[in-house]
């Protein structure tokens, strides 16, 4: 179980056990006293089995828009069990939800040490692009191998994507990202170009309120934007209608642009389609009869944690060539 740690003196002691455990490659004291005493004050994760630490990642800010996975171990006699690529998706989604840009790692070059070699294929298999090689960091013997990972790529985005349902921050957001929220939402492939979807932002919080008083149960309350998605019933050719799918496409786009800009959503649809609830959205945001309201996506700055539900592998939903 991969657990976020906050209190300083637990961290000190999750990786005070992990990393004493680790000398073939945290075998300098000082630099793992270092280590140490720095994953007091960052973010961390820990990695748990029958409640001991097996592992931990902390992560430091290098910049407004880069941070860095400033160390990660896992205990030898728990390599290979998945560990420390849970350990890094948690890492990478409390990174990009907080808007980073970029995650670095640094590591001793491939070709110098064994041990490192298989860091070094690690990281590449989570994702990790090859940035540089500098030798004055750590000295010619341990060329130091800096890795990094943008968190704004679309396949990096879809993978940290999941539905927020938490309180949000009461921030407004800016006007200039709802539209390129939107404009996403408006660039979706539609069938035959019909481009059934529309969609009405909302950002003025008397509209707000008056649309969260029709979710029910109610979520999304405190909301500062929300995206309502409406639909036209038009046939793509003969009688058939695409709307479904036009739509869809385009919750999605927006989905992934909104936490490409560091906020959180979820595709509410379910929660608006009884006893009315769409038409009653409809007619306080004024839409006229040919439009329907589908689904609305609350926009905000996610305030509590975020859970990400169990799926099934990808072994058991995906085969090449045959069933
Ligand atoms: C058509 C559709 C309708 C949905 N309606 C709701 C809803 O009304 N309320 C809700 O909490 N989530 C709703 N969701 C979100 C799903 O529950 C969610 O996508 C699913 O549990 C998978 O989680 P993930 O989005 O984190 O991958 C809806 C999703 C889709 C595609």
């Amino acid at each position: 179980m991969i657990r976020f740690i906050t209190d300083s003196e637990e961290k000190k002691k999750i990786s005070r056990s992990v990393l004493e455990a680790l000398t073939d490659w945290f075998e300098v004291v000082e630099s793992r006293e270092q280590y140490i005493r720095e994953s007091a004050d960052q973010p961390f994760w820990a990695a748990v089995i029958d409640d001991v630490p097996a592992g931990f990642l902390c992560l430091k800010e290098t910049g407004p828009e880069t941070v860095e996975l400033a160390v990660m171990g896992v205990l030898k006699e728990h390599h290979r069990e998945g560990l420390g690529r849970r350990l890094f998706a948690a890492a990478k989604d409390y990174a990009a939800a907080q808007g980073y840009s970029f995650i670095q790692v640094k590591t001793v070059r491939t070709g110098m040490y064994e041990d490192y070699d298989r860091t070094n294929d690690f990281y590449k298999s989570l994702g990790f692009k090859e940035l540089e090689v500098i030798e004055c960091i750590w000295g010619e013997d341990n060329p130091c191998q800096i890795y990094v990972m943008s968190l704004k790529s679309a396949i990096g985005t879809i993978s940290v994507r999941h539905s927020y349902r938490g309180k949000f921050a009461p921030d407004p957001v800016p006007e200039e990202d709802l539209r390129t929220i939107a404009a996403a939402g408006i660039a979706a492939p539609s069938g035959c170009n019909k481009q059934t979807t529309d969609i009405v932002v909302v950002n003025d919080p008397a509209v707000l309120d008056s649309i969260k008083s029709m979710i029910d149960p109610p979520v999304a309350q405190t909301a500062p934007a929300m995206i309502v998605v409406l639909t036209r019933r038009i046939n793509a050719y003969r009688d058939r209608c695409f709307a479904v799918q036009d739509y869809s496409a385009a919750i999605e786009n927006m989905l992934l642009a909104i936490v490409e800009l560091g906020y959180q959503s979820c595709w509410y649809e379910g929660h608006i389609t009884d006893e009315d609830r769409c038409d009653k959205i409809a007619s306080i945001l004024g839409i006229p009869d040919e439009y329907d309201v589908v689904c609305i996506l609350p926009v905000g700055k996610a305030l509590d944690d975020f859970h990400a539900p169990g799926k099934k592998t990808f072994s058991e939903r995906v085969r090449f060539n045959r069933f």
